[in-house]
This record gives structure tokens, sequence and C-alpha cells, in this order.
């Protein structure tokens, strides 16, 4: 696949990043969920300083997700249980990939699926609308999603993992990430599992569950009971995971969790991811990715480094 040049450039040499098959202007990208369908920020954030954007996961029907309340801010963090809210493919097919055909960066699409066939039937059809008009770099499976019954949380089990990446696999030619859940003793079977299926690139992680209580009305706070836990709170456990996949594969990590600051990006990128998403932060400053590119160049000269692949995954391991 043929990067768009008025995608990735213009490119600073310093910050530019290739994870694989995918060429980012820089190691910034909004993560899924957090950003609506691109369009909503664009009069916000200037869309052409982004290494990339993923837009909210998609499934193949329309959902109209979990009952209210969805949301909830904890100390450091926040819960959600949207439950996939969202309009399904064929909407996005024909209303928000033309419009991010036209955007500045990088464009990663995120599917859901209730099966290993679904995602391949959504695959094959977001390969054959790229293959005649382009507009997608990427493709993330969210094998993680906690908040919805189902077996949508796929990446809790490798056999399942290692299924729906191998499906999606054949059907789809282009850079294809797997989003892994924390919710699980150890990440590293999912991880191998998605690797050895085919994924290009670990995203690292999705939402860790928990739940938020009304002790006055003895009443769990969400509609669903359950939500999905992101935020500051939950960097120093992605780092872990991020270090310990590094330490285990050699493909290209991105990192999700928590990051709001240029020390979160540089702990990521030293600890051994090559991008990371920003996600919770976006709700509090919608162009805190914008300013986290614009901080990078100082930030590697602190280190005295010519480039961010330079400091990738350099954290000294004992
Ligand atoms: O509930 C949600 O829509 C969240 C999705 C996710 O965390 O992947």
């Amino acid at each position: 696949m043929q990067s768009d040049p008025a995608k990735i450039g213009p490119e600073d040499p310093r910050l530019s990043v290739r994870l694989g098959p995918l060429r980012l202007r820089n190691p910034i990208l909004t993560a899924s969920g957090t950003f609506g369908y691109v369009r909503e920020m664009a009069g916000i954030v200037d869309l052409s300083r982004l290494g990339g954007v993923v837009p909210k996961t998609i499934t193949l029907q329309p959902r109209i997700g979990n009952p209210p309340p969805r949301i909830v801010e904890t100390p450091s963090g926040m819960l959600n249980s949207i439950g996939l809210d969202n309009d399904g493919l064929e909407h996005f097919l024909q209303v928000h990939l033309p419009y991010l055909r036209t955007v500045p960066t990088q464009v990663i699409v995120n599917i859901a699926g209730k099966t290993a066939d679904e995602f391949a039937v959504m695959a094959e059809r977001l390969a054959e609308a790229n293959a005649s008009e382009g507009g997608l770099a990427g493709l993330e499976l969210n094998l993680s999603c906690p908040n919805v019954a189902g077996g949508v949380d796929f990446a809790v089990d490798p056999t399942l993992t290692a299924a729906v990446v191998r499906q999606v696999r054949k059907v789809w030619p282009g850079p294809l990430l797997a989003k892994l859940t924390p919710n699980v003793h150890s990440i590293l079977p999912a991880a191998q599992a998605a690797v050895e299926a085919g994924a290009d690139i670990l995203s690292l992680v999705n939402t860790f569950l928990g739940m938020a209580v009304d002790w006055r009305r003895r009443v769990p706070v969400l509609g669903n009971v359950t939500g999905g836990l992101s935020g500051p709170a939950i960097k120093p456990m992605v780092l872990r995971l991020v270090y310990q996949a590094a330490g285990r594969f050699s493909v290209p990590i991105i990192a999700i969790g928590g990051i709001t600051t240029i020390d979160d990006v540089m702990e990521f990128l030293v600890a051994g991811a090559s991008a990371v998403q920003v996600g919770t932060a976006n709700f509090f400053d919608p162009t805190v990715s914008m300013k986290l590119v614009a901080q990078l160049p100082q930030a590697l000269d602190v280190l005295g480094a010519c480039s961010v692949s330079e400091i990738i995954n350099s954290i000294r391991r004992p």
C-alpha cells in the first residue's frame, strides 16, 4: 500500500516513525472512542500536525450502546461503558470514509465483530473500498471492548485472538493492528497469538475493567454496572505491559494508556512503544495531541537523540 504524501508529510525526519508497513509523520495518534469520527475535532485540532487518528470503533450493524449513565469520572481516570454505540459499517463507508479520505493525516479504522467471520466480512468490505479510493492507512481490530456481552472481548483467549487475526489477514492487505485487553493474567499469550496469526502491530491496551458505586443509593453508578477504566490512573500498569511485550516481540507496539504529557510519551517510547495513542486526555484538552507533537523535539534534545526512532525501546533492561 502506497503512503499518501499528504497524510505523512511534511516529514520532520527527526519525528517520523515506521511501524512495519505503517509510516507516520510522528508517533502521536489519537485513540479510538476519544476523537469521534475526526470531523467533530477538525475545527479545534490541526490534523496535519498529528501522526494519525483512529475513529470510534465500527461494527457491522448499527448499535445503540449501553444504558446510561455511560461515563463516570474517577480519581485520575474515567470509567466508560459506551457499549460500542455506532451507526454501523455501511454508514461509515457512505458518510465518514469520504470525509476521512480528505484529512491530512493517517487514518486507522477500528472495527469490532461478534465473530471472526463478522470481523472478516467488515475487513473485506473496507479493503475493497480502500483498493478503489484509498483513505485508510491501517485496520485496528478491537479485540478487547470490555463493555459488550457475547464474545466481543476476544483477546481474553489467545485461540480466539488468533482466529480473528488469521481470518482478517486473509482479506486485509494493509497494516493490521491488534488491540489487546489488559484484563488477563498475562498479555503475552494473546500478543503472541496475534503476531503469529499475522498482526503487524500490537495496540496495547484497551481499558481495565472497573466499576463505580453510589453508596447512598446502594446502586452501581454505570447503567451497565461495569466499565472500562482509562486515563492517567492506568499509565503505570500499561507501561509495564508495553515494556514486557517489547522485551518479547519484535513487532512494533502502539501504547495506549493515560498518555497526557510529553513525559508520558517519552516514557512509553523508551519503554518499547514505537508510537502512542492519546485517549482520555482528549476529553479535558482536545488539543493535547498537537501540543505533544510540538514538545517532542525538545524532549529528544534532552536525550541528545537525533530521532524518535533512536529512542524507541532504548530502556536499559536488567
Ligand atoms: O464501550 C465502548 O464502546 C468501548 C469500547 C472499547 O473500549 O473498545
